[in-house]
Parts: C-alpha cells; structure tokens; sequence
C-alpha cells in the first residue's frame, strides 16, 4: 500500500506584521533593560573606583618621599583617575546634565579653551579667530567647552608630538552659520573608520586610550543645539572637523547679562 503523502502548509518567509512588531518590542525591551543594566553597573564601577582613588591618594599621602610605593601607587591613581573619566562619560551619554545655554561669542570660548589647552599639549597648537566677529551663538558654554577639548584631544592623538600642528579655527559659512573647527595634519582617516565616527564604543585606540565615547558626546550634544558636523580627512594628510552651530544675534539679547533661563 502505497503511504499517504501528508503535505504540510510552507512557513511563510515573511513573518507576519504583528511577529515582526513583537521581535521590535522584545529589540526595544531589550535595549531599555541594557540601558538600566549599564547604568547599574557604571553606578557600582563608579562607588568601587571612589575608594580606590581615596586609597591609594592616602597611601600617596602616608608614604611621601618613599620612591617605591610613588612608584605603584602612580599607576593606580591614574587608572583610577581613567575609570572616574569613562564613568562620568557613560552617565552623560546616558542623561545629559541639565544645559545652561546663554549668548557666547565662539571667540572667546575658543580661546580660553586653547589658552588651557596649550599648557598641556605639547603640540604646535593654533588659535585663528574669526577675523569678522560672526561667532555668536547661544549654548552652554561648558557644552562648547567639552566639544572643542574632545577635537582637539582626538587631533593630538592623531599627530606626532615631532612636527604635529593643530589649529583651533573660528568663523562662518557662507550661509553666514557660524562655525568652530580643529584641523591637524596627522594621521587622518581610512573612509571605514570615517564611516564609524559616530558610533558608540568605536575607537581604534589602545584599551585606557580610547573609550569610543567623545565624537558620539559632540554629535549628541552638537544635534541638542540644532547644529552640524562637518568631517573631512584623508589617510596620511589629516582630518579637519568642523562643528557648525545656528545662527543668534550679534549682540547679547539678555543685555551683557549673558544668561539665558535654563531649559525647562
Ligand atoms: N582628528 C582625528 N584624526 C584621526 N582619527 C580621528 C580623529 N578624530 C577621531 N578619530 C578617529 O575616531 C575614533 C573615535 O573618536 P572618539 O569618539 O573621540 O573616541 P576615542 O578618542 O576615545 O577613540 C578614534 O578612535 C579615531 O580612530
Ligand atoms: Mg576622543
């Protein structure tokens, strides 16, 4: 006898509108219980880094003058001093802290920046400030600040310290949006790790070199304001990013006072 062919219904390739919309719920669950993951976790890393900074900063302290505990104690300050960095970067990636934007002149930011940076980077660093005084924006000035620190530290690790130029360059496009920019002549970029730039934890330094955070930071904080990056860079010439912000008034409108009410 000859046996029944049983003909069973084909799965459909397409999962059905209200699967696919489950699997972008459970991708979504899953992304908000690893975001509440990693914050648990930086909070943790960060109460255990507190002691050991305190630590070995009294260990420094009760053993001054002997040469071999300074020795291992060094270390330990400055990785600790690495994991407080990472861990204040990943809670404000996380959540922001509160922008306090006001009317600034891009000049003036921009060259106390560089007049700070100067004393510790041993580099030909540059100021060019605009020379038609077009840079008037209105933003946290400690936003700006930690934009134009994380060029130009990127520009430093990019450039040897022999023959390295960087310059700090303020001015405005031709649709007259002012701009802040760092150029170098370092190592520049290949087009795959340009494609990269902006992605989270993408660095292509050395562990406690790179955490991959700082670009994604300026992008965000940049994005927060209504502004742009520009990025152009050539392996083996260098990289010239540029961050334009949207236009404000030439003058301050709060009168000098320069303070603008906290955004609600
Ligand atoms: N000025 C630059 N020149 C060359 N490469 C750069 C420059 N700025 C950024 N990059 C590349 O982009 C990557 C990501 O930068 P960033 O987000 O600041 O993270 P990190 O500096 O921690 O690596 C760097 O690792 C580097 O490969
Ligand atoms: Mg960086």
């Amino acid at each position: 006898m000859r046996a029944t062919k049983v003909i069973r219904p084909r799965p459909s390739r397409r999962p059905a509108a209200g699967t696919r919309l489950d699997a972008q719920l459970r991708g979504i669950q899953r992304l908000v219980m690893q975001g509440e993951l990693a914050a648990t976790a930086v909070h943790e890393i960060s109460n255990l880094q507190t002691i050991v900074l305190f630590n070995a900063g009294l260990l420094k302290e009760e053993h001054k003058g002997d040469a071999a505990v300074a020795r291992h104690v060094e270390p330990l300050l400055h990785a600790a001093g690495l994991v407080a960095a990472l861990c204040n970067q990943l809670r404000n990636l996380a959540r922001p802290p509160e922008a306090h934007p006001q009317w600034l002149e891009l000049n003036a930011v921009a060259r106390r920046t560089h007049t700070l940076l100067q004393r510790i980077i041993p580099r030909d660093l540059l100021f060019e400030p605009d020379p038609g005084v077009t840079g008037s924006v209105i933003a946290d000035p400690g936003q700006v600040e930690q934009m134009l620190i994380n060029l130009v530290l990127n520009a430093r690790d990019a450039t040897p310290a022999e023959g390295g130029r960087i310059i700090v360059r303020v001015g405005a496009t031709r649709g007259r949006r002012p701009f802040l920019e760092v150029e170098d002549n370092g190592t520049g970029m290949t087009p795959a790790v340009k494609a990269r730039l902006f992605q989270k934890f993408f660095t292509t330094k050395a562990p406690g070199h790179g955490t991959g955070l700082g670009l994604v930071t300026v992008h965000r904080l940049l994005e927060g304001m209504g502004g742009r990056i520009e990025v152009r860079s050539r392996a083996g010439r260098g990289t010239r990013i540029r961050l334009v912000y949207p236009p404000a008034p030439a003058a301050d409108p709060a009168g000098g006072a320069g303070l603008y009410p906290p955004n609600p």
